[in-house]
């Protein structure tokens, strides 16, 4: 992600800038095409793109001028390089959060951490020991109770500022039947689904996780956010904050505007004057 991109969301109506996950090297990423939009969402394999952790660190400065919080992803190709690439950034005084990413699915022959739950808590804590500085991580979606249960207990014995629910749901695959192709070229054309297909996991796992974790562990939550109802919607099931990603790519900056214009509307219509008075008040049927 260049200084340019995220300087434009610095400009928008976005509350944080949140950089793309970086690693300890620059990555050109995977082969393309590596992203394709679907009639529901998208399916990408990126292979995390990015200019290498130092630069997110150089940007920091120039970001900081926008007067909001800026939030690097961190996403290691193994576990000593989290750890680096945590503790070098930790120390930045410009850099407000750490998010760590322990679900990216499209790194070839790498698992994605978050299903692991022994080797997640490893490296929690080993990352907490050299961390200065407030950090969340970025969850995979998960589909068993047993799951979101382990996962929580893991999670509940680390100092985590937040958690992102949910990354993309993991290698799906989309194909275009004239050329009866996959659409994509990593991994056999298989890649993360986002948008609307994954917006009932990933509400059920910001609200899993919202019932399970200590409550000072915030909870962001993202996928298929297209609108304000949809944001209204995960500030019910639990969410403090969100994030915007396929809609971000195929709508631009200006999303951020116009979807927080449209949960103004909601919560005006339904009388509410401040998003805490949502946040959890998810009802359940009786
Ligand atoms: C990618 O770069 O492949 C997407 C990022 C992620 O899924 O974590």
């Amino acid at each position: 992600m260049m200084l340019e991109e995220l300087e434009s969301i610095g400009k928008s109506k976005s509350g944080a800038i949140l950089s793309k996950s970086c690693t300890l090297e620059p990555r050109s990423g995977n082969p393309e095409p590596r992203y394709s939009a679907l009639p529901f969402g998208s399916i990408n394999s990126m292979g995390i793109p990015n200019l290498g952790y130092k630069k997110y660190a150089e940007f920091s400065p120039k970001l900081k001028q926008f007067g909001k919080p800026y939030i690097v992803s961190v996403s290691g190709m193994t576990f000593e390089d989290n750890v680096t690439i945590v503790k070098e950034l930790s120390a930045i005084s410009e850099i407000d959060f750490l998010e760590l990413n322990l679900s990216c699915p499209n790194l070839i022959g790498k698992p994605q951490v978050g299903y692991d739950f022994e080797q997640s808590k490893i490296l929690l804590e080993k990352v907490f020991s050299v961390c200065k500085k407030p950090l969340g991580i970025k969850l995979p979606p998960y589909f068993d109770f047993i799951h979101f249960e382990q996962m929580a207990t893991v999670l509940n014995q680390s100092p985590l500022a937040f958690v992102t629910c949910i990354n993309s749901l993991g290698n799906g695959l989309a194909i275009d039947i004239e050329s009866e192709t996959a659409l994509i070229k990593p991994k056999g054309g298989f890649g993360g689904i986002g948008g609307k297909y994954v917006k009932p996991t990933a509400l059920a796992n910001v609200r899993k996780f919202y019932e399970l974790l200590n409550k000072n562990i915030s909870i962001i939550g993202v996928g298929g956010i297209k609108n304000g109802s949809d944001v209204f919607e995960f500030l019910l099931c639990g969410s403090t904050a969100v994030q915007i990603g396929t809609t971000l790519v195929e709508e631009g900056v200006q999303c951020f505007e116009r979807i927080e214009n449209e949960l103004r509307g909601v919560m005006e219509r339904k009388g509410y004057s401040s998003v805490e008075d949502v946040i959890g008040k998810l009802k359940i049927k009786k």
